[in-house]
């Protein structure tokens, strides 16, 4: 695999095509056998778990709903820091099972903000489950049930992954050359 270039930096390739769809394809098989008489809600969270979830969808063969959420910046009241709101969410999901299915857990304060925007609909219970995860940047105590892939603190690429806005189209991952 050769390395890419993606508004002028240079990327070199972290996992083959293969050695990912067999990360997924494990995480499949758990979702399948522990949510099997749950008929759980998956909320796929737009835009980098676009990949992730189609591959991941594609082989859950149990009954479920899968929907789509966005997380959308706006300004707080206070002066600091932006605030997160979750948007898109149609579905009632009082005494449902939802798995959250994001692209990356990295400080952890998506999830957290996801977490309690979804609390408020009282489902019966919220997992987490992520394509990747950098443990050792997380801020949280989180319990992330499904993790395919936990990586060092890297800035990665591609497979949903972008970099300002760019790269979400690459098959596979790639992290930024000087994060190595
Ligand atoms: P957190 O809130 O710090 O956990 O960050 C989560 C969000 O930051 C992810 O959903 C991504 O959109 C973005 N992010 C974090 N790390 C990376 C990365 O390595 N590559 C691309 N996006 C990232
Ligand atoms: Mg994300």
């Amino acid at each position: 695999m050769k390395s890419v270039t993606v508004n002028g930096k240079r990327f070199v390739p972290y996992l083959s095509e293969e050695a990912l769809a067999e990360k997924v394809r494990e995480i499949a098989v758990r979702l399948n056998n522990d949510l099997a008489d749950k008929d759980p809600v998956f909320l796929g969270v737009l835009n980098g778990a676009f990949m992730f979830v189609a591959d991941l969808f594609r082989q859950i063969n149990i009954p479920c709903e899968i929907s789509f959420v966005k997380l959308a910046s706006y300004s707080g009241m206070r002066s600091t820091g932006s605030m997160k709101e979750l948007i898109g969410l149609n579905e009632n999901l009082r005494g449902r099972h939802v798995v959250v299915v994001e692209d990356i857990v990295d400080t952890g304060n998506t999830i957290v903000a996801l977490q309690a925007a979804l609390e408020s609909r009282e489902p019966a219970s919220v997992q987490i489950c992520t394509l990747l995860c950098k443990p050792t940047a997380l801020l949280h105590e989180l319990q992330l049930e499904y993790v395919a892939l936990e990586v060092p603190e890297h800035f990665f690429l591609g497979y949903g992954l972008d970099f300002d806005g760019h790269g979400r189209n690459l098959p596979t991952l790639y992290h930024l050359e000087e994060s190595e």
